[in-house]
């Protein structure tokens, strides 16, 4: 029992020792990382001990899943992809179907069903200058360009739709380009 009361009188003496004392100068700290962690910065910005994290990844290297898409945003890459870009996808009823689904869901709302450019957005007045994809000079390469970048006032609809999924749009968008010649 005694041994019991000197254990709590030492740890009452410690504590107070560590806890109080002067308020506006620093305590003494147990275990400093809980306090001042090691920061870990962005984009290989060093921590304390210079240690990198988050770093760009090597040059050349591609994030897996991903194509690298090598035409820049500008009108001599759009140029370019229009000349000579080409679908890695061959002509398909099944490419064409989930073309045909993508389109429904990202593309018509402006487009119109039959890519006549009369989506339910410009018969409501909400979105204008869509064209006829009839109107239009466009090839596989450029129609793919236009998904990666978007053109004007369209946005790019890279992120919605993986590089197989563009490829199919692509196919189901000369599919009505032709049916609306
Ligand atoms: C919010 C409305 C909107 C949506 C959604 C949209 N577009 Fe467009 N799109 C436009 C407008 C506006 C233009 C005319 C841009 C210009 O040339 O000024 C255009 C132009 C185009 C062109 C012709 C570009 C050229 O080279 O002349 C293609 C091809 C096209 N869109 C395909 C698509 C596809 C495929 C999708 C779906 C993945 C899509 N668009 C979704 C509004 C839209």
């Amino acid at each position: 029992m005694k041994k019991f009361v000197k254990i709590i009188v030492a740890l009452v003496v410690v504590s107070s020792v560590v806890s109080c004392g002067n308020k506006r100068t620093r305590q003494l700290q147990y275990m400093p990382d809980m306090y001042v962690s090691v920061p870990y910065g962005p984009n290989g910005a060093s921590g304390i001990d210079g240690r990198m994290v988050n770093q760009n990844p090597v040059a050349g290297t591609i994030a897996r899943g991903q194509v690298p898409f090598e035409y820049e945003n500008t009108n001599d890459g759009y140029n370019k992809a229009k000349a000579e870009l080409k679908s890695p996808l061959k002509a398909s009823e099944e490419n064409l179907e989930n073309g045909k689904k993508m389109y429904t869901i990202y593309c018509a709302v402006c487009h119109g069903k039959k890519g006549d450019g009369d989506g339910i957005l410009n018969q409501r007045d909400k979105f204008s200058g869509i064209p006829n994809y009839a109107d239009r000079d466009i090839t596989e390469g450029s129609i793919y360009y236009v998904i990666m970048y978007g053109r004007n006032l369209m946005g790019s609809h890279a992120s919605q739709l993986n590089n197989k999924e563009r490829w199919q749009v692509v196919q189901y968008v000369e599919k009505l380009r032709n049916d609306l010649k």
